[in-house]
């Protein structure tokens, strides 16, 4: 017997799997279009049914943000080949990855810092592997990352005089314009001066996806978020609300007064996540109620604009401001076709942050 979305017990996290479909080969065709290779970012899903959707698509390999990610990752066969975007400090993590490395085909790690490159290097001697990696960019984001060009190759320059270490490129997040291509192409330019050949330059991010061409030293391309798309995508420019697949079906618990409904989920699965989203997600079902605030098992709807209100037990379909992090708030991820259940996918890299 098919199970109808409607039949869900609230609340539920649940993806349309046209919307996700169509969302990974959009972008797949953009990439290729511009000759970049794809390696997509699965911390928005954690899932590897979907990962493997995503090679199969064409992607040449994976991103994955901590070392749990890329053993769940491993361990399912999605991919031989896989970046891990986050420096990686002391003994327990380099010996993991040292491991890993021994068992993908090409596994390369970004650092911004000499303690790293060391631990790093130390790891590689004791196991006889060799480190792959890339110096990671702080091309204007301000988080991890060299803080000029010249920077890039003096760490570029130090840590490839250290034993076991391979430099493989450039990484940073995200790309925007005009200043991520100024300075790549001044790194570029040093680097080559140096006589230091860069094979891969590795950009990233959904919103800028659209004009990867205007990145023209970048050979591969990270995004995320695109696969599910959320509120802060269409924010800021990325996506239509048609093209966000991940919804949360919560249910109207209550309905204290007449501007007011109460959702049955809170900042337990939708997390607080604003950013320069105003309120804290979007209803489909009511797109001019207001979630303006949450308690950890209740979401707080203003229901003031709206014309027609839900009704007490009414469940409604809830766009989370950002879809990465309500994925590490649930065990399963529901897929759903037309409207009918299709699969439930266990998260199964869900809570894996070390
Ligand atoms: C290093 C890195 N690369 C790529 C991405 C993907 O970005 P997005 O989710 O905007 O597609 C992220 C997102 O946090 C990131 O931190």
């Amino acid at each position: 017997m098919p199970i109808s979305v409607a039949d869900l017990d609230t609340p539920a996290v649940v993806i349309d799997l046209d919307i996700v479909e169509a969302n990974i080969a959009r972008a797949q065709a953009t990439l290729a279009s511009h000759g970049l290779n794809n390696r997509p970012h699965i911390k928005t899903h954690k899932i590897p049914a979907l990962a493997k959707k995503q090679m199969e698509a064409g992607a040449v390999g994976i991103t994955c943000q901590k070392l749990g990610e890329v053993e769940v990752m491993a361990d399912a066969g999605v991919a031989d080949d896989i970046l891990l975007t986050y420096n990686v400090l002391g003994d327990a993590k380099t010996e993991r990855l040292a491991a890993l490395i021994r068992r993908l085909k090409r596994m390369a790690v970004v650092l911004d810092n000499e303690v790293v490159a060391r631990g790093l290097s130390e790891a590689g001697k004791r196991h006889g592997v060799n480190i792959r990696f890339l110096i990671e960019c702080d091309t204007g984001y301000g988080r991890n990352g060299v803080q000029s060009p010249q920077a890039a190759l003096d760490l570029a320059r130090e840590a490839m005089r250290m034993p076991n270490m391979q430099f493989e490129g450039l990484m940073t997040f995200p790309t925007a314009k005009p200043e991520t291509r100024l300075w790549l192409e001044r790194a570029l330019q040093l680097l080559g001066g140096a006589g230091i050949a860069v094979p891969v330059v590795s950009g990233g991010g959904s919103p800028a996806l659209k004009s990867c061409g205007d990145f023209p030293m970048l050979t591969e391309y990270r995004a995320g978020t695109y696969i599910y798309n959320d509120v802060m995508q269409v924010t800021a420019g990325g996506a239509t609300f048609n093209d966000c697949a991940m919804t949360v079906r919560a249910t109207v618990v209550s309905r204290p007064t007449e501007d007011r409904a109460v959702l049955d989920a809170g900042s337990k699965v939708m997390t607080y996540e604003q950013h320069y989203a105003k309120g804290f997600g979007r209803i489909v079902e009511y797109p001019d109620a207001r979630i303006t605030g949450f308690s950890e098992e209740h979401g707080m709807v203003d229901l003031a604009a709206c014309a027609k209100k839900p009704k007490i037990g009414e469940v409604v379909s809830v766009i989370p401001n950002h879809c990465c992090v309500v994925t590490n708030m649930m065990d399963e991820v529901i897929g759903v076709r037309r409207g009918v259940v299709e699969a439930v996918f266990p998260v199964a890299a869900r809570g894996k942050v070390r």
